[in-house]
């Protein structure tokens, strides 16, 4: 195990009934407030009228930044940064799923920064300082609830970066499960695949003797997998919306179950560079590029594959060389991820081999990417081509 720091100040507000602490909550940080919120789901499902209640009752002055898209955009967050400052906010608060959360940071981020917010995503300025900012989560995915993540697209140039920042970690979340009963089975589905995927960057890691870390890890993976199904069949059934809630705030939440171990996250970096040009879901990208990740690397430590298909997919090792029972343990990722609905090919998502180089090219534009495996340029092409 490495040494480490570890901060997270997001406070949890979990439950069906922590709703109504909203208003409490926001006026420790002021009454001028900008809602933040995606393209009309918090509308049809009534969350947008018991949010201006809460509202209403601490008097804030409400302007709104509405319309959001998934893979949220640069001059969206650029409109919010001038209401924000055209209206002297002083607290942003957002309602939605992960795109409207990393939106909201980044306009938190923006406001007091005096040069182009797309500086902290391309890594030309840090963040010092921001807004105060909450969040209603209404999907479980991204775990930007309890990190400081936020993952911006620049569709003029075709480039979705990100930032990490301690100022951008939410002042406070509030999780209700019964929010996410009206979340569709395709966004349920890329909730699993995301959230899952966000433990693989942190498992599948080069740092040895960390035992608890990646039993926290095949934990949450177990849960995720087990709840994740009973959400499918039962959207309303509250126990397995809770418990996949649970599992994404842990699983990315400023890498709490990683604690002292390298983290990968190139197969994220990839699938950014997808989504920044065919502008598809994250986690669909997730869910193809996974797998295939998985084959290219897994030799380099074949044991993390080998206790991963044992104790996460109960691979019976007996008769088995290590290589059966690692590819065994990536068949049956593949497998899970098909079964709930999830894209195994770039192909299923429209998406032909004619930008290849530029995808491979962008992903290492800071550098060769990963540390279970290092990857440079040539090996992210690879990856992408066994996509296809
Ligand atoms: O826009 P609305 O109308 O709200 O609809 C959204 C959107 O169409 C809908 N939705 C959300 N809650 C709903 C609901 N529909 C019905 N009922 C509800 N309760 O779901 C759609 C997708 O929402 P989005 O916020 O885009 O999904 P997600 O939470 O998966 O966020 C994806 C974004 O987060 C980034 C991704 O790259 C992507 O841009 N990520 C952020 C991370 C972070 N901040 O730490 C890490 C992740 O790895 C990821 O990269
Ligand atoms: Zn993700």
């Amino acid at each position: 195990m490495n040494s480490f720091q570890f901060q997270n100040p997001t406070k949890l507000l979990f439950g069906p009934d922590k709703l109504n602490q909203l208003g409490q909550e926001i006026s420790a940080y002021g009454k001028k407030v900008l809602l933040v919120y995606g393209g009309g789901s918090i509308k049809s499902t009534g969350l947008y009228d018991r949010i201006l209640q809460q509202l209403q009752e601490i008097q804030a002055e409400v302007h709104e930044l509405a319309g959001v898209e998934p893979n949220p955009r640069l001059t969206t967050v650029k409109k919010g940064i001038d209401l924000c400052r055209q209206h002297g906010v002083e607290f942003i608060l957002a309602v939605g799923g992960g795109s409207v959360l990393d939106a909201a940071k980044a306009v938190a981020a923006g406001v007091p920064y005096d040069g182009d917010v797309w500086d902290f995503c391309i890594r030309k300025a840090q963040i010092q300082t921001a807004l105060p900012l909450g969040t209603v989560l209404t999907l479980s995915a991204t775990g930007s609830e309890m990190n400081g993540n936020s993952v911006i697209t620049n569709w003029e140039e075709n480039l979705k970066k990100s930032f990490g920042s301690i100022h951008a970690y939410p002042k406070f979340s509030i999780l209700d499960p019964t929010l996410t009963y009206s979340v569709p089975a395709n966004q349920t589905v890329n909730g699993i695949v995301d959230m899952m995927s966000h433990v693989f960057e942190q498992y599948f890691s080069p740092t040895t003797d960390t035992p608890l870390q990646e039993r926290l890890c095949e934990s949450i993976l177990q849960t995720v997998i087990e709840n994740g199904e009973l959400a499918l069949q039962n959207p309303n059934d509250y126990a397995s919306r809770a418990n996949i809630m649970l599992c994404g705030t842990y699983a990315l939440n400023g890498g709490m179950i990683s604690i002292g171990m390298q983290n990968d996250w190139a197969t994220h970096m990839i699938e950014h560079e997808v989504s920044a040009i065919y502008d598809i879901a994250h986690a669909e990208g997730l869910s193809v590029l996974f797998p295939n990740w998985m084959k290219y690397v897994y030799q380099e430590r074949i044991d993390r594959f080998v206790q991963y298909a044992v104790r996460v997919w109960q691979i019976d090792p007996n008769g088995k060389t290590d290589n059966e029972i690692a590819l065994a343990g990536i068949q049956a990722t593949r497998d899970y991820f098909t079964r709930i609905g999830a894209p195994s090919r770039l192909g299923d998502l429209n998406i032909d081999g004619k930008e290849l180089d530029r995808m491979a090219k962008e992903t290492v534009r800071f550098g060769p990417v990963g540390s279970f495996k290092p990857l440079n340029e040539s090996d992210v092409r690879q990856i992408l081509e066994m996509s296809l």
